[in-house]
């Protein structure tokens, strides 16, 4: 017997037993692939919300630009669901204190915090939507159970609005404290997203780099206006020849870790082929969405007739 086959044949029972998700992550992802309709809702209205945005270059696109968070270098969907999140607890914690005490002030700032989460809500629901039509698969699928469920929160505590402006306020916080609960499920859903599926996150954030040139290739080789991959000491980047410039960026895309180098250039901008995020061959920026984050970038320099390349700290 091998040294080989001895390891891997060990009968050792805990490596024989398949890992086990905790039983709520579990029953997100049995609610998740199992009703059937999310996919038939979520195609058009993906559908449409792409065409309603065009394509890079568009004005329209400029939106989904601003609302993916390029101006601020971060997905602006984290940001304003604590708006809503924030505003609802205290909604509840309020409306818990005035069925103790029916004092006025205390429903008029639950009223208040209940009107500031609706305005949350919505420039929460844009920024999600925007992050999501460019999401696939599970994390599409996710993304539309989350959607939804927020989006029946949103209709349940402007029901409970409308009620408390009525003097059901019994009736209002029963809405409220409802919508409430169904909230912590959709955030899990919405971190879920984040933290297990790494939507939102930036896919080259761990990809270092040697502090020193490292050859690739002879420069003979490298094609003009053809992108093509090399390895950095095992971080992946991709080159690209125009006229007698060099550039270098990494081809893991920052959005969703597509490969830059199947993708295509134009007017010095690099298209990822999943999503279309533009980055700038120059200095690895944005371009436009739905990256957020830039590109990691590299010097280029030409030794004895290679090619080198040194990971670029960005400011
Ligand atoms: S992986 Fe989505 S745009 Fe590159």
């Amino acid at each position: 017997m091998t040294t080989s086959e001895t390891t891997t044949s060990t009968p050792t029972s805990w490596m024989e037993t398949p890992p086990q998700n905790p039983p709520l992550k579990r029953i997100a992802a049995e609610v998740v692939t199992t009703i059937p309709w999310l996919d038939t809702l979520a195609r058009p209205l993906r559908h449409w919300l792409t065409n309603l945005y065009g394509q890079p270059g568009k004005s329209s696109y400029r939106i989904k630009d601003f609302l993916n968070g390029v101006w601020f270098g971060h997905p602006l969907h984290p940001v304003f669901v604590t708006i809503p999140l924030g505003a609802w607890t205290a909604t509840l914690m309020l409306d818990m204190a005035w069925l103790k005490d029916m004092d006025e002030t205390t429903a008029r700032n639950a009223d208040l915090t209940l009107w500031l989460g609706l305005a949350g809500a919505g420039l929460s629901a844009m920024t999600g939507a925007t992050n999501w039509i460019d999401t696939d698969g599970m994390e599409q699928r996710t993304g539309m159970l989350h959607g939804l469920l927020n989006a029946g929160i949103t209709v349940s505590n402007l029901t409970s609005a409308f009620l408390r402006m009525t003097g059901q306020r019994r009736a209002a916080i029963t809405l409220a404290t409802l919508g409430y609960a169904v909230s912590l499920y959709s955030a899990y859903l919405g971190g879920e997203l984040s933290y297990s599926n790494a939507i939102g996150v930036n896919h080259v954030a761990w990809q270092g780099g040697s502090d020193d040139f490292v050859a690739v290739m002879n420069e003979q080789d490298l094609k003009p206006g053809k992108l093509t991959r090399v390895d950095v000491n095992g971080i992946p980047a991709v080159l690209y020849k125009e006229g007698r410039a060099i550039y270098a960026i990494a081809a893991t895309c920052s959005h969703l870790g597509g490969p830059l180098d199947e993708g295509q250039v134009t007017d010095g901008v690099v298209y990822c082929p999943w999503h279309n995020s533009g980055f700038r061959l120059c200095d690895g920026s944005v371009a436009n969405s739905p990256a957020v984050y830039p590109q990691p970038t590299f010097a280029v320099r030409t030794r004895n007739s290679r090619i080198e390349l040194r990971r670029l700290e960005h400011a």
